[in-house]
């Protein structure tokens, strides 16, 4: 007997209910009980029609992702679906909910598909570096053409039940309770005579398959996917089921799919799958320490940030309190915010109604009094010191006891922050990234004070705002900028040595990035970094270069796109990206000043003179115990910094070149421009020296936190 699945019976018809929580993925246990499932009705000769149906939030939300790295079950899907396929009795899919990669693949071999009208589809596959490989690239195609198959395919994005009727996969979407709905529905196929329709029996209609639609369809692939196989994969896939029988096509799906899983691009997709999902649970915390539950908020500063973090918690309906120093400020957040959900409204993403409720919960005050009730506090006022200093000690006196005490600080050492309260062991970091309302990444940084239950509080609240938080110790830079440092330094050093900033972007870009580094310098603000370059510089190297390319555009009034200019120049209303003869100038003026050097820069060198250091300093976070863990920090240049996810963040990356590479590297970039910035870390030096992986010393480490 499985535990997920069980056979019911209505009457003549049999309903295999799953329930498999919490999103019923399709575990193995889930496929020995369908097995089991389709024996039992099989055998049962009063059986008429049969439904499959599962409880909970949704109908199969997908394939068992964790099973990716052990042996392949391809076999084992393809058979199990093909014997539903095959029953000769009316197979009904009765679906709701969010409807995923083989959750969809399952329903394709019923012989009919009807739906809530909420329940949304999707083949997500390629963003994990494989194909649809449960018969997905094989009946979709046969269902409704292989070009439609193909779009849907590669474009990975869910569509909604109205959209799935269009397009052709779905029979109906249907109203009312799912079960009685699906009884009637299939008791009515019954009545007119309809019997099995296999989707495996239909051929690919040639006119949706012709080769200048392949040729498009590759070209897509390439573009949407660069250094990428598996879109390719998918369109030689329905190419397949366009040419060949079922059967072969199946088989020949099963091989592609399997040679997929493992490449590099799938690898790294699934490591940051399951990083971002892991990120939450920090080990070593006291079993005992708890989070308090999270039932009002207040935020200090309605400017950018202050208004991104409001807006996240009205959107996760949790009422919040924003404060600024003026009434102005308040009115121009307030106004802000206004116009971000007003734009949502505009798109279709909200209703009016909604947008209503969400403002409803934003409160605002000038007075500290209104922050009594809140159980967790966001500072995100100016990067002040001083200023936040002033702040907490405010806090100190109007927050009730055990509300967790937060600072949004990019750079400010948060111990110095909560030294000023009676309570540090409250305070904590939350570092939100721009937008705020949009950006997933969310570091919590603690100090040597920060209490587990806070810590906890805080990885806990990170859900309902909908962020992925990475936990972090207190440094200059926490994970996440501490990394930039390099990478930024070098691109600004190599457009001093004479390479173009487009050549820079355009070697990062191409490399998988999801925007230049200078080009993020001109969106942010070049003033930006500058004024932080400035407020840091007692701790900077001895290196008179050290980002001058951007005091030199600072200092000309080039601060990037909100002036019109900056690395490139900006027409009014757009913000492509202009060669700019002016910036060029301006850069090698400040070279000669400083007599830096001047070469040629092959795409390879500025690939690796940005990356290195900062796959470097990724082992130094490391081995200091900054970040927890190795996948923490590809988690945080996945979701905060456009890190390609298919290359797995920088700490996986490093191992697929070859930790020795990347020490090699760094030695050699050192003889050519002097140790001072290529100074390898030691725990790179270590792992590389005993031969070891990041995994191995991880593992190692665990073993003597426990014994200790
Ligand atoms: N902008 C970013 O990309 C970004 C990203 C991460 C973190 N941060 C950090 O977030 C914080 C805020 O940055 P921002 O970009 O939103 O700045 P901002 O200038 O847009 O907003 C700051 C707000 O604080 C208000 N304020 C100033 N003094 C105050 C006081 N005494 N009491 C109450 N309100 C006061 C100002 O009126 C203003 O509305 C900074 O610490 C910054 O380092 C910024």
């Amino acid at each position: 007997m499985s535990k997920t699945v069980r056979v019911e019976r209505d009457g003549e018809l049999a309903l295999i209910v799953v329930h498999n929580p919490p999103v019923n993925t399709i575990t193995a246990d889930v496929r020995a009980g369908l097995r089991d499932a389709v024996s039992t009705v099989r055998a049962d000769g009063g059986v008429r029609g049969v439904i499959l149906l599962c409880e909970g939030s949704t109908f199969f939300s997908g394939a068992d992702i964790g099973e990716f790295s052990g042996p392949p079950r391809e076999a084992e899907y393809r058979a199990l679906f093909n014997s539903i396929e095959a029953m000769d009795l009316p197979v009904v899919a009765a679906m709701h909910g969010t409807v995923m990669g083989g959750g969809l693949e399952i329903a394709l071999a019923c012989h009919y598909r009807i739906a809530a009208p909420a329940t949304r589809f999707a083949l997500p596959e390629v963003t994990l570096g494989i194909i649809p490989g449960a018969g997905g690239t094989q009946r979709l195609p046969r269902l409704i053409g292989a070009e439609k198959a193909l779009e849907f395919i590669l474009s990975a994005k869910p569509v909604g039940a109205p959209q799935a009727v269009e397009m052709g996969f779905l029979d109906a979407v249907v109203d009312g309770d799912l079960r009685a709905v699906a009884i009637r529905y299939t008791r009515e196929l019954l009545s007119s005579g309809q019997g099995p329709r296999r989707t495996g029996d239909k051929t690919v209609d040639p006119a949706t398959a012709g080769p200048e639609m392949f040729e498009r369809m590759t070209a897509q692939a390439r573009k949407q996917y660069p250094n990428r196989n598996a879109g390719l994969v998918a369109v030689d896939a329905v190419r397949k089921a366009a040419q060949s029988t079922f059967a072969e096509g199946l088989e020949y799906e099963t091989a592609r799919v399997n040679e997929c899983k493992t490449t590099d691009e799938s690898r790294g997709a699934v490591h940051v799958f399951f990083a971002e999902r892991d990120s939450r649970r920090v080990p070593g915390l006291p079993e005992d320490a708890r989070p308090i539950a999270v039932h009002s908020a207040g935020v200090i500063g309605a400017g950018t940030m202050g208004g991104g973090i409001a807006i996240c918690f009205a959107n996760a309906g949790i009422p919040v309190t924003l404060i600024d120093a003026s009434a102005a400020g308040l009115e121009r957040g307030v106004a802000g915010i206004e116009r971000i959900y007003q734009s949502m409204v505009d798109r279709g993403r909200l209703t009016a109604a909604d947008k209503a409720q969400r403002l409803s919960l934003i409160r605002t005050s000038l007075d500290y009094e209104a922050l009594r009730d809140a159980d967790v506090i966001i500072e995100a006022v100016f990067e002040d010191l001083e200023l936040k200093r002033e702040i907490f000690g405010k806090l100190d006196k109007y927050a009730k006891a055990g509300a967790i005490l937060a600072t949004n600080t990019s750079t400010l050492d948060i111990a110095k922050i909560a030294e000023v309260t009676t309570r540090p062991g409250d305070v904590i970091g939350m570092h939100f990234f721009s937008p705020a309302n949009v950006m997933p990444l969310l570091e919590v940084v603690r100090t040597d004070r920060t209490s587990a239950s806070a810590i906890k509080t805080v990885m806990e609240l990170a859900k309902p705002l909908r962020k992925t938080p990475v936990l972090a110790t207190v440094c200059y830079g926490f994970i996440g900028n501490r990394m930039m440092e390099g990478y930024a330094r070098e691109a600004e050093r190599m457009v001093l040595e004479g390479a173009t900033p487009r050549q820079i972007d355009t070697a990062l870009e191409e490399w998988g990035m999801a925007m230049g580094i200078l080009a993020v310098f001109d969106m942010a603000g070049i003033d930006v970094g500058v004024n932080v370059h400035k407020a840091n510089a007692s701790r900077y190297p001895p290196d008179p270069a050290y980002y001058q390319a951007d005091f030199a555009l600072a200092e000309a009034g080039r601060l990037g796109q909100k002036s019109g200019k900056g690395y490139y120049r900006y027409e009014p209303g757009n913000r492509a990206r202009i060669d700019d003869p002016e910036a060029i100038e301006i850069l090698r003026r400040r070279a000669r000043d400083l007599a830096v050097p001047q070469r040629t820069h092959s795409t390879t060198e500025i690939q690796e003179r940005c990356l290195y250091p900062l796959l470097n300093e990724g082992f130094r976070v490391l081995g200091e115990g900054v970040a927890v863990r190795a996948a923490d920090i590809d988690v945080v240049w996945t979701s905060g910094y456009g890190f390609p996810r298919y290359r797995g963040g920088p700490m996986f990356y490093a191992e697929t070149i070859g930790l020795a590479t990347l020490l090699d590297g760094m030695r050699r970039y050192g003889e050519m421009f002097g140790p001072m910035h290529w100074e390898p870390a030691p725990l790179l030096v270590e792992l590389v020296g005993r031969g070891i992986s990041v995994a191995d010393w991880e593992r190692e480490r665990h073993s003597r936190q426990a014994a200790a």
